[in-house]
């Protein structure tokens, strides 16, 4: 049975770190808002355009469009190794629309993960960030750095950049994004008794490591 599941935490808490591991170990399909929407800006669509100047400043993109997003990704089938959210939801009205369009594909939520972690760490870890281009692999000036060559350890590409939106000045306002529209997740998951959560702050490996051990058995070949 596939296992759908929420990472919920401000931004450089690890989601997308911890996505790609589970992309990896599980064979699960990472469902990451932001990749999406930078996507979309990149191949210069409409709704590209339309959300970059928001995106640069931190704030959040309209509902409308990032569960129009999730809808588009949901209804293309299951994925047999289940969803992670990563990113998503990050509004009240989000979370409820997830629960609707889950429901209505006969599909459930498992785990909803918080990520905890202290703001001090994530200046750090945001302004340090750099990702392949091509394949989205995430490095660190510090924790994990970019190899000596240049290449993606990954996949070999050259290609690896840094987001217009790590700076200080947008770290800001989304972080202010977050405490104002996100944080309310935390209690509506823990009133649904559907809240866990993980130390953040750990060494990625730690992390995984948490994160599998609320998850259990690989569901890879499930
Ligand atoms: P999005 O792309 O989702 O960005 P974010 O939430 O700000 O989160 P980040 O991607 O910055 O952090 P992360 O938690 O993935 O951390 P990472 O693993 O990379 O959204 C961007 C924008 O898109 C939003 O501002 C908004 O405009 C729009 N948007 C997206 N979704 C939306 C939605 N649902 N509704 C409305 N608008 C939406 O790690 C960060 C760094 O730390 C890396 O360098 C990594 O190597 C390092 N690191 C990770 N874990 C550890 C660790 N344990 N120890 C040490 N270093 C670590
Ligand atoms: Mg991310």
């Amino acid at each position: 049975m596939s296992t759908n599941i929420i990472l919920l935490g401000p931004p450089g808490a690890g989601k997308g770190t911890q996505a790609k591991r589970l992309v990896e170990e599980r064979g699960m399909v990472q469902l990451s808002t932001g990749d999406m929407l930078r996507e979309a800006r990149s191949s210069g669509t409409e709704m590209g355009k339309r959300v970059a100047a928001v995106m640069d400043r931190g704030e959040l993109v309209t509902d409308e469009i990032v569960i129009g997003l999730i809808r588009e990704k949901l209804s293309s089938g299951a994925a047999s190794g289940g969803y992670i959210f990563d990113g998503f939801p990050r509004t009240l009205a989000q979370a409820d629309a997830l629960a609707a369009l889950l429901d209505e594909l006969g599909q459930s939520l498992d785990h909803v993960i918080e990520m905890r972690v202290d703001d001090e760490v994530l200046v750090a870890r945001i302004t340090g960030r750099a990702t392949c281009a091509n394949c989205g692999a995430v490095y660190h000036d510090v924790t994990r750095p970019i190899p000596a060559d240049g290449k993606c350890a990954n996949c070999g590409s050259t290609e690896i950049t840094r987001r217009a939106d790590d700076n200080e000045d947008a770290l800001r306002t989304r972080l202010l994004a977050y405490y104002k529209q996100t944080s309310p997740l935390i209690g509506y998951y823990h009133a649904k008794d559907q809240l866990e959560s993980v130390n953040g702050l750990a060494a990625i490996e730690e992390v995984s490591a948490e994160i599998a051990g609320l998850l259990g058995q690989q569901t890879q070949d499930a």
